[in-house]
């Protein structure tokens, strides 16, 4: 088996920005609450023109720049989203035409926020094999096209973005060990009921706010507080490495207190945990990959350091992956 890693990083966020200040104009909320239970205090929004392939395209484009790679050149692409730009076609193939990438096999995933690191599991396994050279990971999102801006439970939460990662062969580390699961049972703690084949869209739907996402708040926070240390530990126990290896921990960015409690079972410090929460809300699929592209822009990331990177979501799902940075493609 070959292995794998990311040799091109990339985000991308809109230009606008809103403040909790700017919330506070909108629903019955406070700043000081946002910050205090959540610990985000802005997110960027798209423009109402603003699709998720067209982040999901800025994003890739960097990717594709710092790993060297023309378009052409990619076997595959992979797009995570839970806000596509229409329920079919893919994302991953708007993009593929966007990007020029006519060589490319497309497709999309959709696991809740977990979705770009299974993204990436999948794509570790075609280069694994030998199938597949180049493929390109993308976590893209507009979540604010399907928040309900009268909702004060799930509206301050959500922002826009795209992450995305080019993995290509490498002689050495890369991706050692992954961790996914989900729990469907959790499914209707958080949903989008309306637009499928249970509530199709009609004036029904939209008369009862259906097209917009419904979420149990504290049965999501007990899941992920469980789940994002749990799927850390087995993840670096399938690798056989401890917790004290690890260089930095990339988690979903949801919530700092969902985020501390992971970083308490595995006894890390501050400064081996990555949090950019604050500045970006919480993009689903896209909170990773924007992550990791910052870390690794910051110089927080060199050859050789031993990552985890881990996320739940709607599903309720979960998935980790350790990797041990390589970033020279064969
Ligand atoms: N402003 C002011 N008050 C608010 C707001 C708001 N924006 N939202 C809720 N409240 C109120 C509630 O109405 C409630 O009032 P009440 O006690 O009078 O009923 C009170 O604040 C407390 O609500 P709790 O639910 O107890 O607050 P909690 O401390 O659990 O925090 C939160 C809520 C932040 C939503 C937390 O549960 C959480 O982070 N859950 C995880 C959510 C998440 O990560 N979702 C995304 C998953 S990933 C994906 O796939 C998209």
């Amino acid at each position: 088996m070959r292995h794998a890693s990311i040799t091109g990083w990339g985000k991308y966020l809109p230009d606008k920005i809103m403040t909790n200040e700017d919330l506070e104009e909108i629903v019955d909320t406070s700043d000081e609450w946002i910050r205090s239970r959540t610990g985000i205090k802005q997110r960027y929004i798209a423009d109402e023109n603003e699709t998720t392939s067209d982040l999901a395209f800025e994003a890739a484009k960097e990717a594709l720049n710092n790993a060297n790679l023309d378009a052409k050149d990619l076997d595959m692409i992979i797009v995570a989203t839970v806000t596509p730009d229409m329920p079919f076609p893919a994302t991953s193939c708007i993009l593929e035409d966007r990007l020029g990438a006519d060589h490319a096999a497309t497709l999309d995933i959709e696991a809740g926020c977990s979705g770009f690191v299974y993204g990436v599991s999948v794509a570790n396994q075609f280069i694994a094999t030998g199938m597949y050279d180049n493929i390109l990971v993308v976590g893209s999102e507009t979540l604010s096209k399907i928040m309900d801006w009268e909702d004060r439970n799930t509206c301050v939460l959500f922002g826009d973005g795209a992450g995305a990662a080019v993995l290509q062969p490498v002689d050495k580390g890369g991706f050692l060990s992954f961790d996914l699961g989900s729990d469907g049972s959790g499914g209707e703690s958080l949903y989008m009921p309306g637009g499928g084949s249970l509530n199709p869209a009609s004036e029904e739907t939209v008369k009862d706010r259906l097209h917009y996402i419904k979420m149990e708040g504290n049965q999501v926070f007990k899941f992920a507080v469980k789940r994002m240390g749990q799927a850390s530990l087995d993840v670096l126990e399938k690798a056989n490495y401890k917790a004290e290896d690890v260089d930095l921990f990339i988690p979903h960015q949801a919530n700092t207190r969902i985020i501390s409690a992971a970083a308490k079972r595995l006894n890390l410090d501050d400064d081996e945990v990555y949090v950019n929460l604050p500045e970006y809300g919480n993009t689903s699929s896209a909170s990773v990959p924007i992550a990791m592209a910052e870390a690794k822009d910051n110089g927080l990331i060199k050859n050789g350091d031993k990552i985890v990177l881990v996320a739940f979501g709607a599903g309720l799902t979960w998935a980790s992956a350790f990797i041990e940075w390589n970033e020279e493609a064969l």
